[in-house]
């Protein structure tokens, strides 16, 4: 029997004291309830993008496109994701122990089972849609809108989430045109995955206006393939991770900063200045299952680095969570490699170049680390198609580069 002194129960409120002080003196919560109230110590989203705007005059409009996607993101995170298993796909909430009729209404709209109860794949579309529609009311203040649904063409996974509609922002008056992946992971959401919002930022290449609220036309739609451009000329990029926390990193081309919402005031506090990725790390993160379409040389790269045959000279460790979001970010600050490699079965890949692939791939070159499709960097390639896929590699610096020779040999 485990037997505890006074003494040794003093100690451990000592420790946990210490522990919560520490913590807390980093980001002090003695707050008012308004942000008004804040001190000016504190670093909001807000304040980071006016005090950027006034040493960088040229980011003002950017600071009204951040201002969108900041109310977009909380809403997601307190009005959406939060609610991921209580919402129906007709928008009712749903409770196991409800009654008959708030079942009957979810099982009228849905492919639900007959229990009333949103099968795996409904579930996940009914959330991924109520996020796109809170982006899509968010960015209106901006200006144009399109919409565009991600084809299948080319894809024969029938369960990626390539039916899912990308969002492109055009602003009326601005100089900028932004992409989106409204809730990348969303398949899983009802299992409680972490999910996040992927976005790009370019300086639009030529002016190509959208019918605003409308999908897009044949013409619009290739009068935007037009404004897309290589990763190397996007302006800002970054992604609102909904897990634990709500976390927003973002990049304006001059490092990675990151914001975590606290709910209590509602407002994304500067909690990750300046993140740089350790230059490695002892995580690899992809999906082992398609080991056997991988090319003999991309098995050895694994075999590998998990026998400590690397050049790290020790063992590396799994952590693979299946959501794009949630696995980068555990990347960004752990350091290590993600990867969802071209393979026998699909030769370009999985992801989407444009809104997963390519945001994702600056963010984390601005944070020092390295994206590559293995053979070459993510950031150069010039896309061909809205739903352009390409294999990836990101992660700590020094590892992407291990990779990228065994993928040479
Ligand atoms: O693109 C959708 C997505 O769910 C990503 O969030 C994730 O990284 C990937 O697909 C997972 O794919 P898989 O289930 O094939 O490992």
């Amino acid at each position: 029997m485990i037997r505890v002194t006074l003494v040794q129960l003093l100690l451990l409120y000592a420790v946990a004291f210490h522990h919560t002080t520490r913590r807390i003196s980093r980001y002090p919560l003695h707050l008012g309830s308004s942000p008004e109230a804040l001190p000016d110590s504190i670093m909001t989203l807000s304040r980071f993008m006016i005090e950027s705007t006034r040493s960088n005059p040229d980011h003002a409009d950017l600071e009204s496109l951040m201002s969108s996607i900041q109310i977009a993101c909380k809403a997601i995170a307190t009005n959406v994701v939060s609610k991921a298993g209580i919402v129906t796909l007709d928008g009712q909430e749903h409770y196991a122990s409800s009654s008959s009729s708030s079942r009957s209404s979810s099982s009228s709209s849905s492919s639900s089972s007959g229990d009333g109860s949103l099968s795996h794949a409904d579930a996940g579309q009914a959330i991924f849609d109520r996020a796109n529609s809170v982006l899509k009311s968010a960015l209106r203040f901006t200006g144009k809108l399109g919409v565009l649904s991600g084809s299948t063409a080319g894809d024969n996974n029938s369960k990626s989430n390539n039916n899912h509609p990308m969002l492109i922002e055009e602003a009326w008056n601005s100089k900028y045109v932004a992409v989106f992946d409204p809730l990348d992971g969303s398949d899983n959401i009802d299992a409680g995955i972490s999910t996040g919002t992927i976005f790009g930022i370019f300086t639009e290449a030529e002016e190509c206006l959208v019918d605003f609220g409308e999908d897009v036309s044949d013409s619009a739609r290739q009068c935007l393939l037009q404004t897309l451009q290589p990763g190397v000329n996007l302006v800002a990029a970054g992604y609102c991770l909904y897990s634990s926390s709500t976390v927003l990193m973002l990049s304006f081309g001059a490092g990675v900063h990151g914001f975590t919402l606290d709910p209590s005031i509602g407002e994304f506090i500067l909690t990750h200045p300046n993140v740089k990725i350790p230059s490695r790390g002892r995580y690899y993160s992809v999906n082992e299952a398609n080991q056997h379409k991988w090319s003999n040389n991309l098995q050895d790269y694994f075999q590998d680095i998990k026998r400590g045959r690397g050049e790290l000279g020790a063992s590396y460790t799994a952590r693979y969570i299946g959501s794009l979001v949630a696995d980068i970010h555990r990347t960004l600050l752990y350091g290590g490699i993600f990867a969802y490699p071209a393979d026998s079965k699909r030769p370009k890949g999985k992801l989407n170049l444009l809104h997963e692939v390519g945001p994702l791939a600056f963010l984390l070159e601005q944070a020092g680390g390295g994206a590559s499709t293995g053979y070459g960097r993510i950031l150069e390639i010039v896309p061909k198609a809205l739903d352009e896929k390409t294999g990836c590699f990101l992660g700590s610096k020094d590892d992407v580069k291990e990779v990228e020779k065994y993928l040479a040999r």
